[in-house]
């Protein structure tokens, strides 16, 4: 559902992934089982600015992945933990000759006897200590092998000039194992760069906000069920979410996920709901229906994020009285101004536009109902081990109406003994919410409303 253009099918992906598959609208007994997904895998890459001669030791440093044909771009900026100094090799590969893996330990070979005496200036610091460790972050296949990008561990160092190399005693280790703290930007790349143009522009980096396309048409028939001797169904007539947000994400280690987003294209959703009883209910019944969880296409990167958006769409309703047999149509249309932009996760005051598109009751009864589709985009990931969460959570509609025939005391209250009346009570309620921070699927940290509304939208009495 990320859709980072038209041009690029994706950031993560593409709702066209899920356009496509059927709305995957079911009776709440057959939930549809989630499928699994596309999962791009990013690659190394270097950034632009990358001298390729410099052999210093240092406590942070920045690793680029990406994905050409996605036209994802990751930025890692790490710190390492005290005792440990980051030597990374893109960063010497014009000085090096060749790096022999064949071992654990590592051989290099320098190109020159003064590149082989800068680097034993510039190492000193791991022999210097037995407490002193140096990670090794290696590329490409011999090193790396599939991943691309390998760190090593290195306890000490020993140098042979007239062979020109450094011996490295060296062992595998992990990320997480040297990481002091550490954030991942994820972003897009700037689409309207083509050919070696795109090249240049893409080694540059991270300069353009990933796009995630909300849109998703769910209209159909969403739960139908008889219980305790009514009979209860809810239809989306039409039911549609729609709007492009633009998002810039970061994954850390200190803070979790953090996205601000900016959206587009009449960010929100339509929802036309009709609800139809019959019988006479004396309890009264609520029921939570899960409609689908769509996976949508995620991305990972060896050893350091996976990263697996979803979309899942859920219907609360409730019933509270009912004699008789009525349906109730609701509609509601709520979107964001273009050009809103909020942080996931802080409260935001955007003022969205709601309007009520379809109200009406047929049958002579009493009913009360409550209508609430809820749509949620959730952004799941792990970095370095750790679980993050971001997203969006749009309720819309929470449609409450309340229908009193003339049968009934209420409904003679309110509109008299003319018995082609009824009492109808309608209220609108539409929340965005976004959250970010740490947690799994299903989590929402530190939610808090986009916008909130709130209407009476009708009440009065109907001839029926
Ligand atoms: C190597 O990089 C470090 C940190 O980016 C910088 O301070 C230093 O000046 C660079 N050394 C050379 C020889 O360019
Ligand atoms: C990656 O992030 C670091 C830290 O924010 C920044 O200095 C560097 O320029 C970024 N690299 C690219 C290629 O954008
Ligand atoms: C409605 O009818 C009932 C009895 O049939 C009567 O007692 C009541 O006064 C009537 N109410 C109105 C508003 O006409």
């Amino acid at each position: 559902m990320f859709v980072k253009s038209a041009a690029s099918a994706g950031l993560l992906l593409a709702l066209a992934n899920y356009a496509s598959a059927s709305p995957v609208l079911a009776k709440r007994v057959d939930v549809v089982a989630p499928a699994v997904a596309n999962k791009f895998l990013l690659t190394p890459d270097t950034p632009a600015d990358n001298d390729g001669s410099n052999l210093s030791l240092k406590t942070e440093e920045s690793y680029i992945w990406s994905h050409q044909d996605q036209g994802i771009v990751a930025n890692m900026t790490l710190q390492a933990a005290s005792g440990f100094r980051l030597l990374t090799a893109i960063n010497m590969q014009d000085v090096v000759e060749s790096v022999d893996c064949a071992t654990e330990d590592i051989t290099i070979k320098f190109g020159s006897a003064e590149s082989l005496q800068a680097a034993q200036e510039a190492w000193k610091w791991v022999n210097a200590d037995a407490a002193n460790t140096m990670i090794y972050v290696a590329e490409g296949q011999a090193c790396a092998g599939t991943k691309g990008r390998q760190p090593f561990s290195v306890e000490s160092i020993s140098y042979d000039a007239v062979a020109q190399t450094a011996l490295m005693a060296a062992s595998l280790t992990k990320w997480k194992d040297f990481v002091e703290d550490a954030s991942i930007r994820i972003a897009g790349v700037p689409v309207d760069a083509t050919g070696s143009d795109a090249q240049a522009v893409k080694r540059r980096g991270v300069s353009k906000d990933v796009t995630i396309d909300i849109g998703h048409d769910f209209s159909g028939p969403i739960f139908n069920t008889d219980v305790d001797g009514i009979s209860v169904a809810l239809n989306c007539d039409s039911c549609k979410t729609h709007g492009t947000a633009d998002a810039d994400i970061t994954l850390s280690l200190s803070s979790g996920f953090s996205a601000s987003v900016r959206t587009h294209n009449s960010f929100g959703a339509d929802m036309d709901v009709s609800l139809t009883a019959s019988g006479t209910l004396t309890d009264p019944l609520s029921f939570s229906v899960p409609i689908a969880t769509v996976p949508l296409a995620g991305f990972s990167i060896a050893d350091l994020v996976d990263f697996g958006p979803q979309l899942n769409i859920a219907a609360d309703a409730s019933v509270s009285a009912v004699s008789a047999s009525a349906t109730a149509s609701l509609g509601v249309s709520a979107s964001l101004p273009d050009g809103s932009g909020f942080t996931l996760g802080q409260t935001a005051d955007i003022q969205p536009n709601v309007q009520t598109t379809k109200l009406g009751v047929t049958g002579s009864v009493s009913v009360a109902a409550k209508v609430g589709p809820v749509v949620s985009l959730e952004l799941v990931a792990s970095f370095l081990g750790k679980g993050v969460v971001g997203g969006l959570a749009l309720q819309a509609p929470v449609l409450s109406a309340k229908f009193e025939g003339s049968a009934s005391t209420m409904g003679m209250l309110a509109c008299g003994n003319n018995t082609a009346e009824v009492s109808l009570e309608l209220d609108v309620g539409v929340e965005l919410d976004g959250f970010a921070g740490f947690g799994g699927a299903g989590d929402r940290p530190n939610q808090k409303a986009v916008f909130q509304k709130d209407a009476q939208v009708f009440k009065s009495c109907l001839t029926v």
